[in-house]
């Protein structure tokens, strides 16, 4: 069953019933204004930090799901009713919520009213803009009583649920003009205040929440909407909110605009202040002013969608397949861009207090985006490096707001170094930009500690080198890329966090064979790029320890018929046949095959025969088999969970696509193909009922064969899936790949594919390519020409910038 539809030429989903499963939600802002909103106006703002400056509040888990949002309430005079559905829920005459790039337009029609409200944050602007257009489509007039409504977050996410005995008593409000300003400790430390205003002149306000809503009710029916008065309250302390009070008399067939703006303002210490108590409003007046009519909303959201087309302008596709082509040129991009932003940080699945940004997961998320967004992603290199420590250890996770290291979870995540060498070789690679090599980067942001960025690399790859153990294989520490694969943390206490205890680590021997598979793949491209600059001497020592570690894992990383996954702390084996429960696991299998361990000798399709064979199910491939049904001390937080979830034998998404290349080192691109399209939403959007969430991006997890409901799935948005999905749609099995001096074709499809156009801006030239496969292969360059041109082998050299070629390539 759908819910909507894709409007590809508007790059929108098209919502048509409010009933979704589950909340589906858009993201608005890109840069340091971000607002979450769901297909009912639920939903949240913050500056840049989710956690450190939430600017309204919003409630996680609650009953009803998704409560608390950014909300209009019209009375007029029959109902009481919202665009959005909820949160009044008063039956609709019809709705329609459309997902946007960046914006979300959510209109409801009631007893002949149109209300449309649309939301975004403008480019560079610290504010969420709200354009609520009413429509009167009956031949009588219309007397309509609109309320707006956010509530105030106090500020920090995390206290603002948990010290009420403080909270009840903080909070502070202005009112002036139509404009309601959040004021609560900005006499103290604090040089920030929001506002929210309307451009009409308001009859009304309420800014205390308990007056606004009646003691006893909730957010469906709001007292003084339901008796169409406000009561022009003002917060001290308890709950302070914002709500405008706006009548509006349209005659028939009239419609009118009124523009609402919620934003942020910072001011300087010596410049907080207008006169006493009275905050300086000067810069939120002049941002109100930038979108006080309609026209001028109207060229902002332009402004938005142009910036939009150049952004996906820099790899389109054409391949036949409608669902394909919808992902890559739209939404699997813009879910990457999201990725960016938010990392881990805010969904509804990821409450904003929880992780800040991953040394792992932005590192992974830069492949999905390094090609939009160059300039941004050497910012992120550079601020990911810096919480790196002299030994190449790392913090797992920093704030964004400081961009310090989280000194909660810490460091001691073995894998964490190595992903640095993908980001850094990936944005290489893309832009060509060498000279961010040499970027003096601190260690622990301690200034006066910088060294180059290629020395960071350099300890990247010495931190897998000075921590092998017993097998020669890398230690694991705290976990590997499986946050939930604790192999030194024996807890019996539900008080531990398995992420952060490690009570066992002295003379462990877990080690783990995804990390020497990571260690291959990316130390090889260490040692390509030492060659490329010229540091022979290093390649040739780099090398040495790679061509170690392929031996170490053919001796003692191989099963029979696949990898092993790891090996515990006592130096017992895990993922093999000889285990009683969970025999075999996706992630060591992923990195050897791309790597191509023992290509030659067949296990690479040992391997993944055994992947197919036990491991992939109708929804995807699950992470393990069979799945652990009781508890390990010895493995941690993966035992805890029920079969099929999670890193139990879940469908996690994010690794699915490390088979789907393994398939392609193999050159079988039909199973490629196949798995690809297993997971992918757009393909999966018959089901959305199963699904539960937005079949327009990726969910981190599908619940596996094993589950209670396999098909089901959860934490969509945030996860490395989108990335990784996306690297590799388009650079393994549409083969489209950026190297040092040009881009590499090497296309590995299914063989009933005749062929695929893309359209890649490249190193400032476009190259117009032409796959064709007239043999029904499934990969092979056998020529390829630009502008007519033979091409000895398959990489189109760089061309002069500013031009446009023609690339033609037979497989
Ligand atoms: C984390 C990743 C981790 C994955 C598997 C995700 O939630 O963000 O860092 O690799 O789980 O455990």
């Amino acid at each position: 069953m759908k819910y909507g539809h894709f409007d590809d030429n508007r790059r929108e989903y098209v919502i048509t019933n409010p009933r979704t499963p589950w909340p589906w939600i858009n993201y608005l802002g890109n840069e340091d204004f971000f607002s979450l909103v769901s297909n009912t106006g639920g939903g949240y703002s913050f500056y840049k930090d989710a956690k450190f400056r939430r600017i309204t509040r919003y409630r996680y888990n609650n009953v009803p799901m998704d409560s608390g949002g950014k909300y209009f309430y019209i009375n007029d005079g029959e109902s009481v009713w919202s665009p959005g559905w909820k949160p009044c829920k008063t039956e609709l005459d019809s709705y329609e919520c459309r997902h946007g790039m960046n914006y979300t337009t959510i209109k409801g029609v009631k007893n002949g009213v149109e209300a449309e409200a649309l939301y975004f944050v403008p480019l560079k602007t610290w504010a969420e803009v709200q354009k609520l257009t009413l429509r009167n489509t009956t031949n009588e007039v219309k007397t309509l009583k609109i309320f707006s409504f956010v509530e105030w977050c106090l500020w920090n996410a995390a206290t603002d649920m948990e010290n009420f005995q403080r909270n009840f008593s903080t909070g502070e409000v202005e009112i002036e003009d139509s404009v309601i300003y959040h004021k609560t400790e900005y006499k103290e430390r604090r040089d920030h205040f929001a506002y929210y205003s309307v451009n009409e002149p308001m009859q009304g306000f309420d800014t205390d929440r308990e007056t606004f809503f009646g003691l006893y009710n909730g957010f469906d029916e709001p007292q003084t909407v339901l008796e169409g008065a406000p009561r022009n309250s003002e917060a001290h302390g308890w709950s302070p909110i914002a709500s405008h009070y706006v009548e509006v008399v349209l005659q028939p067939g009239e419609s009118k605009d009124l523009v609402y703006v919620l934003g942020y303002v910072e001011n300087a210490q010596d410049d907080k202040w207008e006169s006493k108590n009275i905050i300086n409003k000067t810069k939120a007046k002049a941002t109100i002013a930038r979108f006080d009519t309609a026209a001028k909303v109207d060229a902002a959201l332009a402004e938005l969608n142009a910036y939009w087309d150049n952004l996906l302008n820099v790899f389109t596709i054409k391949t036949g397949e409608e669902k394909l082509d919808r992902m890559v040129n739209i939404w699997n991009q813009y879910q990457c861009m999201i990725t960016f932003c938010f990392s881990r940080s805010a969904s509804f699945f990821e409450s904003g207090i929880g992780r800040g940004m991953g040394f792992r997961d932005s590192n992974q998320d830069l492949v999905g985006f390094v090609h939009q967004i160059p300039e941004r992603a050497r910012e992120r290199i550079i601020d990911i490096a810096s919480t790196q420590f002299p030994d190449g250890g790392c913090y797992h996770q920093y704030q964004p707001l400081t961009k310090k290291g989280n000194n909660e979870i810490g460091q001691g995540f073995n894998d964490d170094p190595m992903w640095l060498i993908l980001g850094t070789t990936a944005y290489i690679k893309e832009s060509g930009d060498f000279t961010i090599l040499e970027e003096p980067v601190p260690f622990d942001n301690e200034a006066g500690s910088e060294v180059s960025l290629f020395h960071h690399l350099t300890v990247s790859f010495d931190h897998v080198v000075n921590n092998l153990g017993p097998h020669g294989l890398p230690l694991s520490g705290r976990a590997d890329w499986n946050d939930c694969l604790n192999l030194n943390c024996f807890s019996n206490d539900p008080n531990e966090s398995f992420q952060t205890t490690e009570n066992k680590s002295e003379g462990s021997q877990a080690q783990s064979l995804m990390i020497a598979g990571l260690f291959v793949v990316y130390g090889r491209d260490y040692v390509e790029l030492c060659k490329v600059i010229g540091k022979t001497e290093e390649a040739a020592r780099a090398q040495q320890h790679i061509d170690a570690m392929v031996e170490a894992i053919k001796l003692n990383g191989w099963d029979g018929d696949w990898f092993i996954r790891a090996y515990d702390y006592f130096g017992n084996k895990i993922g093999s046949k000889d285990n009683e429960e969970s025999k075999i696991f996706i992630e060591s299998n992923g990195w050897c095959t791309m790597a191509g361990i023992g290509l030659e000798e067949g296990m690479v399709a040992k391997a993944l025969d055994s992947v197919k064979e036990r491991l992939d199910c109708e929804h995807g491939i699950v992470l393990n088999n069979p799945p652990f049904t009781k508890y390990y001390i010895e493995y941690g937080e993966i035992s805890s969970y029920p079969p099929g979830y999670k890193e139990n034998a879940g469908i996690f998404c994010h690794n699915n696509p490390w088979i789907m290349i393994g398939e392609t080192v193999q050159g079988r691109g039909d199973r490629a193909w196949e798995y690809f399209r297993k997971i992918c939403p757009s393909y999966t959007e018959e089901i959305s009922d199963l699904h539960k969430v937005e079949p327009y991006v990726y969910a981190q997890m599908i619940a596996g064969k094993d589950a209670f409901k396999p098909g089901e799935a959860k934490n969509s948005w945030l996860t490395g899936t989108a990335a990784w999905n996306y690297y590799a749609i388009t650079q393994y099995i549409l083969g489209i790949q950026p190297t040092y001096n040009g881009l590499r074709i090497e296309p590995c499809i299914a063989p009933e594919w005749k062929g695929f156009a893309v359209t890649r801006k490249f190193r400032g030239a476009t190259y117009l390519i032409e796959v064709k496969n007239p043999n029904g292969s499934m990969k092979g360059v056998a020529s390829l020409t630009v502008d007519g041109k033979l091409i000895e082998g398959n990489t189109i050299p760089l061309m002069p910038v500013g031009g446009t070629y023609k690339v033609e390539v037979i497989m």
